[in-house]
């Protein structure tokens, strides 16, 4: 295991529920919130020893003054529904920093673009980013997190139902706006993200795409979370350790 990533026991700080199903937690761990850096992930351990596999979860905010981090997750299955029900001041155990996170161009005009549960590590972003920021955020139905980003930049929203903001997805928003893009970020479904890497190949836009997988060990060691890629001398990447963050050009989705 190399130097800058540990696993660790973290004091739970804050934990409370942002909206249907969806929750933040602070997690308090010196080594694992002075090394984060944007759009990398930590993998959660559940305490149900039948759940031996790490859950991966994105850091959404980070706070070096306070050795912290945020992490916003969404239940899904078994092991989010654990830990959903951990409660302040009790450990978690946790296996981070990981992955390669984003390459943050300064002083540009950026477009960051997420989707639902791909939404959260792009708040970091949005924070540490420097220069003219379009946020484009799409949701199902309930919003979490938007008017956190309104702070960081112009925002626009979409929800499949219409029920708040453009009714539809973040990319027919997108076009809309006719924007002169310089660098574009995203986070979110495979089908958003192909959107994406279609709209920023056909218009030379460079994008970076934080790409979602299954993953077991979380670390590069089970090649468990292959995806395929243009790169001919390492075609297989793994999502955990070269990823979760691919450029447009280089990722097969
Ligand atoms: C790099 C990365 C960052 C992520 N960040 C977030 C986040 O910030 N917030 C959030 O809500 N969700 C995030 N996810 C998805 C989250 O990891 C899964 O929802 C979670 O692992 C499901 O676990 P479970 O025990 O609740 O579900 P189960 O279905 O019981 O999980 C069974 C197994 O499959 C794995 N698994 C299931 N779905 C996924 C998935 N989509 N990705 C990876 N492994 C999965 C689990 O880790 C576990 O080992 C992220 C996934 C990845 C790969
Ligand atoms: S999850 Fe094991 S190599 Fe990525």
């Amino acid at each position: 295991m190399s130097s800058s990533k540990v696993k660790a026991s973290a004091k739970i700080k804050k934990h409370q529920t942002l909206g249907t199903d969806v929750y933040e937690m602070w997690i308090e761990n010196k080594a694992i919130a002075d090394n984060a850096k944007v759009g990398q992930f930590v993998a959660l351990y559940c305490r149900d020893g039948s759940r031996l596999l790490p859950r991966p979860i994105s850091i959404c905010e980070i706070n070096k003054a306070t050795h912290s981090i945020r992490l916003v997750y969404r239940v899904f299955g078994a092991g989010t529904q654990e830990v959903s029900c951990y409660v302040e001041g009790e450990l978690i155990d946790v296996l981070g920093p990981l992955g390669n996170g984003f390459d943050l161009k300064d002083n540009q005009v950026s477009v960051i673009m997420g989707g639902g549960i791909g939404i959260p590590p792009l708040l970091e972003l949005c924070k540490q980013l420097k220069g003219e920021k379009h946020i484009f955020l799409g949701y199902r139905d309930t919003l979490f997190l938007a008017d956190e980003f309104e702070q960081y930049g112009k925002v626009y929203v979409a929800t499949e139902d219409g029920n708040v903001g453009h009714k539809g997805n973040v990319m027919t928003l997108l076009k809309e706006q006719n924007l002169k893009i310089d660098q574009l970020y995203a986070c979110g479904p495979k089908g958003m993200l192909k959107a994406i890497q279609d709209y920023a190949l056909n218009n030379t836009i460079p994008a970076q795409l934080s790409v979602e997988e299954k993953m077991a060990c979380g670390i590069g060691a089970c090649l468990g979370c292959i995806c395929e890629t243009k790169d001919e001398t390492m075609k297989n990447k793994r999502v955990c350790k070269e990823g979760p963050v691919f450029l447009a050009e280089e990722v097969a989705l």
